[in-house]
């Protein structure tokens, strides 16, 4: 059985991305472009992924964790010489190396499961996958002889004029018999216009050696796009944000503007949901069916069920049920659990607090640290007093309360089982079951006040 294992180069700065951060730690879509490219390898059948890095190491190593294994490449010397750092990684692979860049996020698992099968059909030592660009500006050129046989790649700056015409280039993406393309690097020299080791000098030592070398083309050249710029990077998030929007659209969610609406390429919405414009759903977020997401909407890694609704809301690392209801003008902060049929109206915060099923916090609210129960009425105004200075207190609010408006709840303290609270109280001390927690001075009335003042 044929083996499948990529090696992706990954060490280069990224000059032209004037960063502190490395090139391919560059997000897009909602993922670093390096892993696009590994999800895409990952994809495609490569069961082993290693990651060539250098410039930035540690941070690349941590971005990816166990996803990979890494190779180490100190000076970046070129392409050529990036892939031979892999060599005694390898030694014992019996297969084929898939060799990707870093820098290109666009691609799919389909165009590089195509490309290995077109290697493994031709039974070719290497494969490289190349391009028609309408503009092949900076790209090495594919070079064929007379019968189409492809028998070098040419940089452009070191290609002839008469080079520099082809447009077929090189998508940097290649599929290698590991034997010989090790063999062949170590053939490498570095007597060009940049002094480098080029990987794509193996096409022409491996044809010269009369291995034989074979070609598949991309149909779409965009996916192979390399990223150098914050310009290009801005032009891949356009393209990557119209293909989750279209493949969500294809699902059965409604998306009102498409071009107001960012959704991160792990993000999952079921059917019949619409999602409103100004809307950015990120991270490990899905959403069920039947909600109304928006307009005016971010949403953070949060779980939500069917049937809800959030209008103008900011919600991040949350859990929220089926037919909640959330907004205008909310924050729902890390933590937050949202039990069946909860009500969260207006200019109301919610902190690391679990509300449960039918209670409503309709306005002007801050609950944090709160354990709330079933059918609970929280009016208008109300506080939890959690944080002494020192220390966070919970407030425990059992099924059935009823807390006034403009209510203090000071934590640590809890509303009994059916109990009132009257509007306007400070409440230090526990209110038992179906009690009236009152904490407030008693009204008086002065008759005559206004008349006696003159
Ligand atoms: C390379 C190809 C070119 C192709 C183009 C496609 C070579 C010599 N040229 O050119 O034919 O058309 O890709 O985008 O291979 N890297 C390292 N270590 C190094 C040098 C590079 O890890 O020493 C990594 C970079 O981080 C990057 C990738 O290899 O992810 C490609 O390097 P880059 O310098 O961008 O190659 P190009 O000049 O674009
Ligand atoms: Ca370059």
């Amino acid at each position: 059985m044929s083996k499948l294992l990529s090696i992706v180069l990954a060490a280069g700065k990224g000059t032209r991305m004037k960063s502190t951060l490395p090139k391919v730690l560059h997000r897009v879509g909602g993922k670093s472009m390096v892993q696009h490219v590994l999800d895409a390898a990952k994809g495609a059948g490569a069961s082993r992924n290693v990651v060539v890095i250098g410039f930035g190491a540690d941070s690349v190593a941590d971005e990816l964790g166990s996803q990979a294994e890494f190779v180490v490449q100190s000076e970046q010397l070129g392409t050529g010489h990036a892939v031979m750092q892999a060599n005694e990684l390898l030694k014992d692979f019996e297969g084929t190396v898939m060799v990707l860049c870093g820098d290109t996020p666009l691609l799919r698992a389909e165009l590089l499961s195509k490309l290995y099968a077109e290697h493994s059909k031709a039974k070719a030592s290497a494969t490289v996958l190349t391009a028609k660009m309408p503009d092949p500006t900076g790209y090495g050129r594919v070079i064929r002889d007379a019968s189409g046989q492809v028998i070098k790649i040419v940089e452009h700056k070191d290609a002839t004029s008469e080079e520099l015409l082809v447009n077929e280039v090189n998508t940097g993406i290649y599929c290698f018999e590991r034997a010989a393309l090790f063999e062949a690097l170590a053939g490498l020299n570095c007597n060009n216009v940049q002094g480098e080791y080029y990987l794509t000098d193996v096409i022409s030592i491996l044809s010269e050696k009369n291995a034989k070398v074979w070609a598949a083309e991309a149909d779409d050249y965009q996916e192979t796009f390399g990223i150098n710029s914050r310009a290009q990077l801005a032009e891949a998030e356009k393209i990557l944000r119209k293909r989750k929007n279209l493949e969500l659209m294809n699902n059965g969610v409604t998306i009102m503007d498409v071009d107001s609406t960012f959704i991160d390429a792990e993000v999952s919405i079921g059917p019949d949901t619409v999602i409103m414009p100004f809307t950015w759903i990120e991270g490990s977020t899905s959403i069920g069916s039947g909600c109304e997401i928006g307009p005016n909407t971010r949403i953070q890694n949060t779980m939500i069920g069917d049937n809800v609704t959030l209008h103008f809301v900011y919600a991040h690392d949350c859990h929220i049920s089926d037919n909640v209801t959330v907004g205008p003008y909310v924050h729902l902060r890390p933590n937050t659990k949202l039990a069946q049929g909860v009500k969260i109206g207006n200019f109301v915060e919610v902190k690391n607090s679990q509300i449960g099923e039918g209670s409503k916090i309709p306005h002007l609210s801050y609950i944090g640290d709160t354990d709330m129960g079933q059918k609970v009425n929280i009016g208008s105004g109300t506080i939890t007093v959690n944080y002494d200075g020192k220390n966070k207190h919970r407030t425990n609010i059992e099924d059935g309360a009823f807390v006034g408006c403009n209510t203090n709840l000071v934590a640590p303290v809890t509303v009994g089982h059916g109990a009132y609270v009257a509007a306007g109280s400070t409440i230090t001390k526990d209110v038992p079951p179906a009690a009236l927690g009152v904490a407030r001075a008693r009204q008086n009335n002065i008759e005559g006040w206004v008349e006696k003042r003159k």
